[in-house]
């Protein structure tokens, strides 16, 4: 076994959210219940998963974060930005997501998280009303980027972080596919310097952050770091990224189901998906323009999924549609139907229905936290760049250009284990088994 080189888990670690949303406060506030000893951090693999070593024999499976050096909870802080001046405990309320005496019970921590001015443009999410709390008007793209690394060493030293971890949970963006100025750092870099509106607020964050050495982790389907001028960024300063869009909801039952179908060599005519949702996020996604990087990020996963390339009989011909609904009674518990018409032998034809009554949020937060944690650990690992064996916790995975991504969370989880493992120096797990049963 090699030695690890990973540097310790020393000191605090700062938790910057763009965006103070209905994800980015449910994370918040179940961090800090969690450390009062108020709750448990279910959904968290960091917090509450275990990691098998050596043989099966040899009874090794010890906690996560027993195993590799992760930031503590008590250690962590968070800070945010929003257009909204709510304060965390505020934001939340609006929010809805938690009941009022989970977010009392941390109350006092909540209001002490306000949100930095943001860097916002309505061009890019236009259902935003009423920002009171926008530093970008009048600012070049390059004054934006000089404030955000302003922001970034203030919280730094004013919360006496001697790490920091930045995951997007900000609305979604107005989608655009990458243009000139995004095909390598140089043009990019020229670009800010022009003003060039083509430069997404988001990306702008990507870049300050990875300038100030911050992993940046994409929970949006925005395009931030899927381009070439920020892969390039990444490497030049050698600062992990991953990304994009948190698994949740119908996605994550969808990669959960999808592994299982083909595994057992059934066909799928269809699978119809549609959701309502009442958030803000529903609102914003109402916007034909925000929905078209939902879809994309959505629909690609079947796909890479079920190979209809190689299974022509079983998935040639599969008809995938997503819906999502914005409905303003549920808020933020989200409905999401799914009709799969699926065939088996001799093609006889069955149908599954799922209704998943899902809460957005409480799905999304501990993803937030174990992304914080993985980059934070990436980085102190020495690992720079995409890091693909994240790809566990997006609905768009980010792999090396021209490489597909594991959509299968089965497989995901795997290649996240053996990542961490590699990362330790332990043997990784092949799943083979025949050294059971060997004579002598
Ligand atoms: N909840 C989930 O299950 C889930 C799953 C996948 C992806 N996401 C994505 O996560 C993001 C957050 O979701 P949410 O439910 O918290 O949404 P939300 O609307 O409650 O919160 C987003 C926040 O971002 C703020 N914001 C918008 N532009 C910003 C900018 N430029 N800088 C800083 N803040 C900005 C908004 O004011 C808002 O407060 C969305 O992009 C959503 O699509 C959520």
């Amino acid at each position: 076994m090699s030695q690890p080189t990973i540097a310790p888990a020393r000191g605090r670690l700062g938790i910057l959210t763009p965006g103070m949303g209905a994800v980015a406060t449910t994370l918040y506030a179940g961090v800090l219940a969690t450390r009062a000893g108020q709750a448990t951090p279910i959904g968290s693999l960091t917090q509450m998963g275990h990691i098998r070593l050596g043989k099966r024999t040899e009874n090794r499976n010890p906690l996560i974060r027993e195993f590799v050096p992760l930031a503590d909870l008590d250690d962590v802080v968070f800070g945010g930005w929003d257009p909204y001046s709510d304060d965390a405990y505020a934001a939340a309320m609006r929010a809805g997501v938690l009941r009022p005496e989970h977010i009392e019970g941390v109350g006092e921590e909540m209001r002490a998280i306000t949100p930095m001015s943001a860097i916002f443009s309505h061009d890019w999410v236009t259902r935003l009303e009423g920002t009171d709390n926008v530093a970008s008007d009048g600012l070049t793209k390059w004054e934006q980027v000089e404030k955000l690394v302003e922001d970034i060493e203030t919280f730094r030293k004013e919360n006496d972080c001697d790490r920091l971890s930045m995951v997007w949970c900000g609305s979604t963006e107005a989608y655009h596919e990458p243009v000139d100025i995004h095909q390598s750092l140089d043009l990019f870099e020229a670009a800010l310097k022009d003003n060039d509106q083509r430069i997404a607020p988001s990306q702008v964050y990507a870049y300050a952050a990875l300038i100030t050495g911050t992993p940046f982790a994409n929970g949006a389907p925005n395009v931030t770091l899927d381009f070439p001028a920020m892969i390039q960024l990444a490497a030049r300063e050698g600062v992990p990224i991953s990304g994009k869009d948190f698994k949740t909801g119908q996605t994550l039952i969808k990669t959960i189901v999808a592994p299982g179908l083909k595994a057992r060599m059934l066909g799928i005519d269809g699978w119809f998906s549609t959701n309502i949702l009442g958030n803000r996020d529903g609102e914003v996604l109402d916007a034909p323009e925000n929905f078209r990087a939902k879809e994309v990020s959505k629909l690609g996963v079947l796909e890479q999924i079920l190979q209809p390339d190689a299974y022509p009989e079983l998935y040639g011909n599969m008809y995938h549609k997503v819906r999502i609904n914005y409905y303003p009674p549920r808020g933020d518990d989200k409905e999401g139907w799914d009709n799969i018409d699926i065939f088996g032998w001799l093609g006889y034809k069955m149908q599954i229905k799922i209704d998943f009554l899902c809460k957005d949020s409480i799905l999304a937060a501990p993803l937030v936290l174990d992304l914080a944690l993985f980059m934070d650990l990436a980085a102190r690992a020495g690992r720079t760049g995409i890091q693909e064996w994240l790809s566990f916790y997006f609905k768009a995975p980010q792999a090396a250009p021209g490489l597909y991504a594991e959509n299968d969370i089965f497989i995901q989880l795997k290649k996240l284990k053996n990542n961490l493992r590699d990362m330790m120096g332990e043997d990784l797990i092949t799943h083979l088994g025949t050294e059971y049963y060997e004579e002598g």
